[in-house]
């Protein structure tokens, strides 16, 4: 038998009637960027890596694909075109005091987790208008990203905006630079609220001088999200310069989608900042069902040229072609896009959690019975689905967006590492994650000789040992019931889950380090988020409410 080769993983043909509906998105959307006066630009598939390294601020290093060729020179496959946009305008139009218009068409590679059924190889197009830094610039680059949107498809998506400087100037009023703020950041970007209070709680520069009530005034950005009347309540809680300005540059650019009819698809999410640093202003991304992450993403990026020895200021936007491609394939689903659809952790987490939202008016009779064989349960009435999954499934439901809501432990949220928003801890299911063992493995763990680890959770255990511990560990991955690792003579210690202790204690084994606390948390899909965001966001302030 022949053995037929495939592709690597990540990476796909695409053919006939999907193929040649790709070709038509990308030919409708370039003629709406050519209508606009944006002129086509070509560059590189692979460039220098010190384009994309972390001064530049974009995707981080360990999802680059980067590769020596002859000369010994590092060059790296283009994840992001904005920085190569960047060089080009700053090499051959140094001088140009005019606008520049490019739009640009290819192909961007990132090393995404393996079996996550995420794309390497995206292709992308998107525009970038260079050297105009008004708000009719800011205006302008929405209006297109909409229209870009609406030449291929009928289905409603939202545009959700922020401002970069409005959190900025938050930090600035706070005290909180440099490290700090790109922590927090990256916290609040990913929406985990409850790592940004941890964070904030324990107060980790002497310059930042935070109280109780600091932390949260600087938490309520969670809150700024929904319509135009968001920016006014955003501007009463600022008392800096930079967060009122942002919020002054926000009403104003409403003001002019208004004027264009524009402002029902646009809702306002001040802490959404987006994950690459080189954004100074205005920042978007745009949703449609049918599809787990954003269609389309950009923004203002000022300083980025200055980078490249040109000043001028910057925004422009791409659309991920792939995911337009695949929102516009899936139709429009009414019971998925009215319902909220809930992926519970089978078993003792689930009980608890349906417990937690019956407090408040959540039910499904059909899920408590125990002897049903059923994986699909819903409730019409209330328009609620729901499904009970194992644990690790969770995470992977939700990110894709088959799932708007799940509960999950925090020990499945950091070993699955989704891009999920991890909006609130539920307070049960607490326990902890432990290196554990004989008593005697206490002496190895003192030093650096290599030991073996038995774990379920071989990310969590590989990140503690070596970038907590610096110690160099051999990891055996188990798949449950992992104390028999050091019972057997498998492994020296464990890294695993202790909640009572008492499988420990039976077993004679004891803990010997202890590596983070753990309990249930609720998670959310990006798109969801926007897309269902009051009937979310009401869930959340009524869990809220019952003091969790
Ligand atoms: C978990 C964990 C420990 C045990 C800890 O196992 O892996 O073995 O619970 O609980 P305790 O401290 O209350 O004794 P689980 O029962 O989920 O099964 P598994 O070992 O097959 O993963």
């Amino acid at each position: 038998m022949i053995d037929l080769l495939h592709t690597p993983e990540g990476v796909r043909d695409i053919y006939n009637g999907e193929y040649r509906q790709k070709l038509e998105i990308e030919h409708a959307i370039h003629e709406v960027f050519i209508g606009a006066g944006y002129m086509d630009i070509q560059t590189p598939t692979f460039e220098y890596y010190d384009l994309f390294g972390s001064d530049i601020g974009t995707t981080p290093g360990k999802d680059l694909y980067r590769f020596t060729d002859r000369d010994g020179e590092t060059v790296v496959l283009r994840s992001d075109f904005t920085p190569s946009i960047a060089r080009c305008a700053a090499k051959y139009f140094m001088e140009a005091q005019d606008t520049l218009k490019f739009t640009y068409k290819g192909n961007t590679f990132s090393q995404t987790s393996e079996l996550q059924g995420k794309l390497r190889e995206t292709t992308q197009m998107g525009v970038e208008m260079i050297g105009d830094g008004s708000t009719e610039a800011d205006a302008e680059i929405l209006k297109l990203a909409y229209d870009a949107v609406k030449a291929v498809s009928s289905k409603p998506f939202i545009i959700s905006v922020s401002h970069i400087e409005y959190f900025k100037g938050l930090c600035e009023e706070f005290g909180i630079s440099g490290e700090y703020e790109l922590m927090l950041r990256d916290y609040i970007t990913n929406k985990n609220f409850v790592a940004a209070r941890q964070f904030l709680l324990s107060r980790p520069s002497t310059a930042m001088c935070l109280s109780d009530d600091d932390i949260e005034k600087i938490l309520k950005i969670e809150t700024l999200a929904g319509g135009r009347e968001i920016l006014d309540k955003a501007a009463s809680l600022a008392h800096n310069e930079r967060s009122l300005a942002a919020i002054d540059r926000l009403r104003a650019v409403h003001n002019i989608l208004k004027s264009m009819g524009l402002d029902d698809c646009i809702s306002y999410d001040l802490s959404m900042l987006n994950k690459y640093t080189y954004y100074t202003g205005v920042v978007f991304k745009a949703y449609m069902s049918g599809v787990g992450d954003c269609i389309v993403k950009g923004g203002r990026y000022d300083n980025l040229l200055k980078e490249f020895g040109k000043d001028a200021c910057a925004t422009g936007f791409v659309i991920v072609i792939d995911d337009l491609l695949q929102a516009v394939r899936t139709p429009s689903n009414e019971q998925k896009d009215d319902y909220l659809t809930f992926a519970l952790t089978k078993g003792r987490l689930a009980d608890k959690t349906l417990e937690l939202f019956e407090k408040i008016g959540i039910s499904c009779e059909e899920v408590k019975d125990k002897d049903t064989r059923k994986l699909i349960f819903v409730n019409d009435e209330l328009k609620l689905r729901f499904f009970l999954a194992k644990g690790p499934d969770v995470p992977t439901y939700v990110e894709s967006g088959v799932a708007d809501i799940g509960v999950v432990g925090k020990d499945t949220i950091i070993e699955e590492d989704r891009r999920v928003y991890e909006v609130l801890d539920l307070g049960f299911g607490k326990c902890r994650m432990c290196v554990c063992g004989p008593a005697s493995a206490a002496e190895l763990l003192k030093h650096h000789e290599k030991i073996r680890v038995c774990t379920k959770y071989p990310t969590i255990a590989r990140d503690y040992f070596y970038n907590r511990k610096h110690q160099t560990v051999e990891l055996i991955k188990l798949n449950g019931s992992v104390e028999l690792g050091p019972l057997v003579g498998l492994g020296d210690v464990i890294v695993d889950i202790v909640e009572t202790g008492s499988t420990l204690r039976e077993n004679g084994l004891t803990i010997l380090e202890e590596i983070c606390p753990l309990s249930a948390r609720m998670i959310v899909n990006q798109v969801s988020m926007q897309l269902k965001a009051d009937r979310i966001r009401d869930m959340i302030e009524k869990i809220k409410a019952l003091g969790i």
